[in-house]
């Protein structure tokens, strides 16, 4: 993860959000990253300084006049950081920071700051969209300042509007991208995730307990890294993530048909996605209904498309990466599959690994090509999504 091992400078001045940034810190160091915490004085009278520094691990600078040691906090602090973060950044703060004002530790620290500064603007609609904020907001993105810009919605102030501060996993996500490097600005990205659904009848349907995991981190680490993706996916357990393109589908035949439209355009298609191999030969516009007991019923079902070679045989020059699920034998059939489908890469999985399977949050994979044989250990799907990017590299 990019955040691993970063320190953060985290300044908060007093708005209610404060709350938002509390669990800022707790995902960051999660995360594995360094937390440091400077407070203006309105803030420690939302939250004590103590529960920052319970968060954070480290002490929590307030004063702008305490030295020790030769140690001046607000030249020092963001001498040692990657990124001071200012959230809540208040009106207030936006406004010293527009003028170069320094009459506290947090405008002082923001003025000599020697690493980027980010800042999360949280206030009342009326005050955000008031012409000073406004024109302050210019100034600072101006001068390179990277501005986190609030959400509408409801308000403290009980009002409906711009100045929600975003989310804390919001504000992670965004931190997390701004540590990324973009190695993969200009590529555009297919990637497949999850199940299809073949339905039976209108409640009823055959389907597999893919969870879209892996499909989801690709596209997630695909679009930190820079790349436009769209995201093309069945029924999926966790969310679609921000900024990448998405298109939602139920059937086998409903993924090919997204995929085609979307095929010729792209550079690279990833196909993580479990579509349904067979379905059902006619779908039953009514509910089924029960049979007394003892009696057998039978299905007639049909194989679906197969959607990456349908795919590989529209190739230009796209690279087309695919995915194989595998019990036995898992490299040979591996090999086989990305042969027959015509793919430039194949990521083999052998789900009968312990940490392999469907609903893991990790996975164990080779990654094989034309000269390519990489037998990865046991990592997150994450990182697993990292190794399989590099290849576009
Ligand atoms: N795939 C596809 N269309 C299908 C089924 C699978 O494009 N109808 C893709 C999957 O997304 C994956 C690759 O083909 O990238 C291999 O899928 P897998 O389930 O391992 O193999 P199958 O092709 O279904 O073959 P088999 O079930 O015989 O192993």
């Amino acid at each position: 993860m990019s955040l691993s091992g970063k320190r953060i400078l985290v300044g908060v001045s007093g708005g209610i959000a404060i709350y938002k940034t509390l669990e800022l810190l707790s995902l960051l160091n999660k995360a594995g990253a360094e937390t440091h915490v400077v407070m203006t004085e309105s803030a420690t009278r939302f939250v004590t300084p103590l529960t920052f520094q319970t968060m954070s691990q480290h002490k929590v600078y307030t004063d702008l006049f305490e030295e020790s040691d030769g140690f001046i906090p607000h030249i020092d602090l963001t001498r040692e950081a990657d990124a001071f973060l200012i959230a809540p950044a208040t009106a207030n703060v936006l406004a010293k920071m527009a003028h170069g004002m320094a009459d506290d530790l947090l405008s002082a620290t923001a003025l000599a700051a020697h690493c980027p500064v980010i800042v999360a603007p949280a206030m009342n609609v009326v005050m955000y969209q008031n012409p000073a904020t406004q024109e302050n907001l210019q100034i600072l993105e101006k001068r390179g300042i990277h501005v986190l810009y609030p959400n509408e919605g409801w308000l403290a102030c009980q009002e409906v509007g711009t100045g929600r501060m975003p989310e804390a996993t919001e504000l992670f996500e965004a931190l997390d991208t701004f540590f990324t490097e973009k190695d993969l600005a200009g590529t555009k990205i297919l990637v497949t995730a999850g199940p299809t659904k073949e339905r039976l009848d209108p409640v009823r349907f055959l389907t597999n307990d893919s969870s879209g995991k892996q499909g989801v981190a690709i596209a997630r680490r695909a679009q930190k890294r820079g790349a436009e993706v769209t995201l093309v996916h069945g029924d999926i357990k966790v969310p679609v993530p921000i900024h990448v393109r998405d298109i939602p589908v139920e059937s086998t035949e409903d993924m090919l048909e997204a995929l085609k439209k979307e095929f010729p355009a792209t550079d690279v298609l990833i196909m993580a996605a479990a579509p349904a191999d067979f379905r059902p030969v006619e779908e039953q516009t009514q509910k089924i209904k029960g049979l007394d007991d003892g009696k057998v019923r039978a299905f007639s079902v049909l194989d679906t498309p197969d959607i990456l070679r349908t795919l590989a045989g529209m190739k230009t020059d796209q690279v087309v990466i695919g995915f194989a699920t595998e019990t036995e034998k898992v490299l040979e059939h591996a090999r086989e599959k990305m042969e027959k489908k015509q793919l430039d890469f194949i990521v083999a999985n052998d789900v009968t690994k312990e940490g392999a399977a469907f609903d893991y949050d990790t996975n164990i994979v080779t990654i094989l090509g034309e000269e390519v044989e990489k037998s990865l250990p046991i990592l997150s799907k994450e990182e697993v999504a990292d190794q399989i990017l590099d290849l576009l590299r």
